[in-house]
């Protein structure tokens, strides 16, 4: 598994072209993930980063706007004008809509046949609308622009369900092979997330009691405060199931659950982790209720301020069906697993920004210490800061044999030396190396649409629509039913 090396060693020379490179993700993402690397010494200074999308900008105006964005999303305490201006001096544009085979396309091939290597890397990354991804690999292949050398980074979500995830798959895949093709999913930068595989694997222990005999449950949430971030146009076409669960809570949940790959080659990791999604078992219209919460949140109070309801944040405030909260329970039918809820849960306008893996052992029986003794909870948070624990109970000092509860585990790494990387950073530099191991592989992604697909046709069955949930609260009181039937709690509502 290619974690980033530290320190940084630099990569071989490259030119990454992004396609969407006025967009939100590019300003707030990919342009401050790359500047830091920079400014690390990882990213050689004769690379270039050639933006191009559709507005009439030359480059000095798109260096403007990568400016701004660096301004906007990277802490002044890492922005150093000498620095950021030899970084700008790496950055180009061509103004260029990479969905048709008009326009200058001449233009983006002399810029990168200047460097006549024939070895030079490069990246093209799509951060535009999943629907054109086919259309612009065509046009590259069409126009001359790939090599040997070339990857294609595609941004999530590979489509809205199974079938236009094959479509995009198909599409992109008739000009570039699998190999070459990274699928980016940045919960699997997160260092927290691959710091699971580590806890799992190195540590005999945890190993051992990892499986049904030990684990009660496991919980996975990802709570944001934010709403909707002026992104209406997308997120209410898409909702918190296409939004995060198909993909990143699914991604740390076959992390969680797979089985010991016999390397940490890229694919040894993704075929375990492929099997997981295929042994969830189905949801469908006939046990979602029993199954699956899903919310929209109305006005409430978020960050300490009064916000209003996710329809008053929509463009026209039109009625809308689209969840922005999901709890559900799946469970993964093999061996290890069968009957051990892994319950995910993600939604905006939480009353904090939080994600974590709180994996429940099994109570133990009555005896020595009086009552059965509640179950240890490892926690693995992921963010906002990233720490693993691990409640033990000790004997309290003195002549009874009263108990302490302590945490035997506690930060990732050293904390005052390690600046945790934002998880673009890794990402967007293992695709330059070529290292696909926290890519996900196509199978990887239409696994987890079959198995989220009929969850989305039995809500489109349904007329009822999502609960209401106040926002600034941990989501509809469905979702706390979802594990009151089992006995079990949230987190937030557990007693210690
Ligand atoms: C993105 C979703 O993939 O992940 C956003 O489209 C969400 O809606 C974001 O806000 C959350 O990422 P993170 O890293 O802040 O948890």
């Amino acid at each position: 598994m290619n974690a980033s090396p530290s320190p940084l060693e630099p990569v071989d020379s490259f030119d990454y072209v992004i396609f969407g490179a006025t967009g939100d993700l590019t300003m707030r993402k990919l342009l401050p993930a790359l500047y830091r690397r920079f400014a690390e010494g990882q990213i050689p200074s004769d690379s270039r980063i050639i933006g191009t999308a559709r507005s009439p900008l030359d480059d000095d105006a798109y260096r403007e706007r990568a400016r701004k964005a660096l301004n906007d999303h990277v802490p002044a305490d890492e922005r150093i004008d000498a620095t950021v201006n030899r970084f700008l001096r790496l950055v180009h544009y061509v103004s260029l809509n990479g969905a048709e085979a008009t326009g200058p396309w001449d233009d983006l091939k002399s810029l990168l046949d200047a460097h006549a290597d024939a070895e030079r890397i490069r990246v093209f990354y799509l951060a535009t609308a999943p629907a054109l991804y086919g259309d612009i690999a065509r046009n590259i292949a069409e126009k001359g622009l790939r090599t040997e050398q070339s990857r294609i980074v595609l941004e999530k979500p590979i489509g809205t369900d199974l079938d236009t995830a094959r479509q995009v798959n198909e599409g992109v895949g008739r000009y570039f092979p699998e190999s070459s093709i990274f699928r980016i999913d940045h919960y699997l930068g997160k260092e927290a997330v691959q710091n699971i595989i580590a806890l799992r694997f190195a540590n005999p222990m945890l190993e051992r009691m990892w499986d049904r005999e030990s684990i009660e449950y496991v919980q996975i949430t990802a709570a944001e405060t934010v709403g909707l971030e002026g992104r209406g146009g997308y997120y209410d076409g898409s909702g918190a199931l296409r939004d995060m669960i198909q993909n990143h809570l699914l991604q740390v949940l076959t992390v969680v659950a797979m089985e010991r790959p016999s390397s940490l080659d890229a694919d040894a990791l993704r075929d375990e982790k492929v099997r997981v999604l295929k042994s969830l078992k189905p949801l469908d219209r006939d046990n979602l209720s029993a199954h699956v919460a899903r919310g929209q949140y109305v006005q409430g109070t978020a960050d300490g301020q009064r916000v209003p309801a996710y329809r008053e944040e929509l463009p026209d405030e039109a009625p809308s069906k689209t969840e922005t909260f999901v709890a559900l329970k799946a469970e993964i039918d093999n061996p290890r697993w069968r009957g051990v809820p892994f319950y995910l849960r993600s939604g905006k306008r939480m009353p904090e920004k939080l994600t974590e893996v709180v994996v429940q052992f099994r109570a133990g029986e009555p005896g020595l210490f009086g009552e059965a003794r509640p179950g240890s909870r490892l926690v693995i948070r992921v963010q906002p800061d990233e720490s693993v624990t691990l409640p033990l109970f000790v004997k309290h000092p003195g002549n009874s044999f009263g108990l302490d509860e302590v945490d035997a585990l506690s930060r990732l790494g050293v904390p005052e030396r390690v600046r945790y990387r934002d998880s673009y950073e890794g990402l967007l530099l293992d695709a330059v190396k070529g290292s696909p191991a926290l890519f996900v592989r196509k199978d990887e992604t239409e696994a987890a649409w079959r198995w989220v697909t009929p969850i989305l046709e039995g809500w489109r069955e349904n007329e009822q629509g999502p609960d209401p949930y106040e926002a600034g609260t941990w989501g509809p009181e469905s979702a706390r039913e979802l594990l009151d039937r089992a006995g079990h709690r949230w987190v937030e509502d557990a007693v210690a």
